[in-house]
């Protein structure tokens, strides 16, 4: 490769200590401009924009920053997508709240420790060795973004081996989400647990069928929140048939319908028959109970079982007394209760109460590379992204998926690295300060 000198001015700050792998001033310059797929880090992201915009003259496909990359996403996107996907539940204080949450927590960084190029970032979740604690949150309607949808997500993260979580909301198969996200990689699936049990077995069947090996029980969203943005505009995507695949591809759904609405010969009163099934069966007003989580186990198996929407110590106590493996700390984006706290609010408390004794996940408002260190500083073992993904699915499918996800972590690996850690064992709350 070509060195150019612009160039290395402008990627040599970040990586002097390469210099003692490198054998050559040469060497060393190519390992960073052009480093081999397997020796590249996450922070390398930068290098491989810059390197771009001055040898091509082109940059990102989207903002690196949330705020630009929302609003582009914005411009592309029809009104009634952009605020299904914007919008909270009410005043949308909620949504409001999980961004001023983080807000309230600073970082404050340790210098001149031993900090080289490879951090290791890696963590072990539900018995799989993940390169990063970051999981695709399961996002519903994925189409309405771009019409590769749930496709290109779940490609994508295939290609970075970080789980991709399947909503009972799709607009994609299951099989068809496992081909795209490919053979091996990790999968989970999202119930919205329906009120008849034969067509909850028949999903979590045909999850397990398609190499999906963690449930994810959403807990939060038995009934739709007040979504006002939507309600405005009487957007409800399901009716018209986006977000109801798996209930239109379900055999079980079929024969209590009596009619495949996939047939050739289904006519258009029957496909939205069965779409409006298939919304009024995992979403059917009565809240899931406890108690018939034993049900649920002996449904699933031994596989994992995680709860998302927990926001309290007590139900997150509940979920370890019920022999669950996971819960995730979630208030559905803001999407549900309108005046709710904020969801990193209740993560000291979650963590103190359960930590080392379920994986706890976390999700809602998670905007930057530094979002992801704060909740991992706090004690989650994981986080979720979901509209930063979405914004990314807007700009023209994977590549925009890609370039989101290879910023976000990009940004977090730097975060670890610039406050003085290696390893995330080394990331804890003495990272941070709380701002009253
Ligand atoms: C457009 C949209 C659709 C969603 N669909 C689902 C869903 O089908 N199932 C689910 O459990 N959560 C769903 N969620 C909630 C996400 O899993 C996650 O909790 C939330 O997006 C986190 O908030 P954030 O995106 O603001 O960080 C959805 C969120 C959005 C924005
Ligand atoms: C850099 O350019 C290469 C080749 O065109 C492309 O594959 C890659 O996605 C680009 N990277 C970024 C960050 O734009
Ligand atoms: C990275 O950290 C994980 C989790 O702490 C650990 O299991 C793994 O052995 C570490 N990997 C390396 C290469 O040090
Ligand atoms: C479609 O074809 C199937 C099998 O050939 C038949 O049982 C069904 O009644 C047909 N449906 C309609 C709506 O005509
Ligand atoms: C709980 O399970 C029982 C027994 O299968 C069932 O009758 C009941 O409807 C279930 N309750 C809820 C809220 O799902
Ligand atoms: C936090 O991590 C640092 C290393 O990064 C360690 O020295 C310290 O003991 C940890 N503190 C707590 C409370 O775990």
């Amino acid at each position: 490769m070509k060195f150019h000198g612009a160039l290395a001015r402008c990627v040599a700050f970040s990586t002097l200590q390469q210099l003692t792998l490198a054998q050559s001033a040469q060497e060393l310059i190519d390992s960073v401009l052009n480093p081999d797929p397997d020796s590249a880090t996450y922070s390398s992201y930068s290098s491989e924009i810059y390197y771009n915009a001055t040898l091509y003259n082109q940059t990102p496909i989207a903002s690196t920053n949330y705020d630009r990359l929302e609003a582009s996403a914005k411009l592309r996107l029809p009104a009634a997508a952009y605020d299904y996907a914007a919008g909270g539940a009410g005043l949308g204080k909620t949504v409001a709240a999980n961004r001023k949450a983080f807000d309230q927590w600073q970082i404050v960084p340790r210098m001149m420790r031993d900090v080289l190029p490879h951090r290791n970032l890696s963590t072990n979740l539900f018995g799989r060795t993940l390169p990063a604690p970051v999981v695709m949150a399961p996002v519903g309607v994925q189409t309405l973004f771009h019409p590769t949808g749930e496709r290109a997500t779940a490609k994508v993260f295939g290609e970075l081996g970080l789980p991709y979580t399947l909503s009972t909301a799709t607009s994609t198969g299951f099989a068809d989400v496992a081909e795209a996200n490919g053979d091996g990689s990790p999968r989970w699936y999202q119930l919205y647990w329906p009120s008849d049990d034969d067509l909850t077995r028949s999903y979590l069947r045909s999850a397990k069928e398609n190499g999906y090996e963690v449930l994810v029980v959403t807990v939060d969203t038995w009934d739709l929140g007040w979504r006002t943005r939507d309600l405005d505009r009487g957007f409800f995507p399901f009716i018209r048939g986006i977000g109801v695949q798996i209930g239109l591809e379900d055999s079980c759904a079929h024969e209590k319908l009596g009619f495949n609405p996939l047939a050739p010969n289904a006519t258009a009163e029957q496909k939205q028959t069965a779409a409006l099934y298939h919304v009024i069966t995992t979403s059917r007003g009565i809240s899931p109970v406890w108690r018939n989580l034993t049900k649920l186990r002996e449904f699933w198996g031994d596989g994992p079982i995680v709860l998302k929407g927990i926001q309290t110590a007590e139900d997150a106590q509940m979920a370890v007394e019920y022999g669950i493996d996971g819960i995730i700390l979630s208030n559905h984006g803001g999407r549900q209760v309108d005046g709710a706290i904020g969801s990193l609010e209740a993560l000291p408390s979650i963590v103190e109460a359960v930590k080392g004794k379920i994986t706890i996940g976390f999700d809602g408002g998670i905007r930057s590379g530094a979002d992801i260190y704060k909740a991992i500083a706090l004690g989650a073992d994981f986080v979720q992204l979901g509209r930063p993904v979405l914004w990314g699915l807007a700009h023209e499918g994977e590549k925009g998926v890609r370039h989101v996800l290879k910023s976000l972590l990009a940004e977090f690996d730097l975060t670890v690295g610039l406050s003085g850690c290696e390893t995330l064992d080394q990331v804890n709350s003495t990272f941070l300060q709380r701002v009253e």
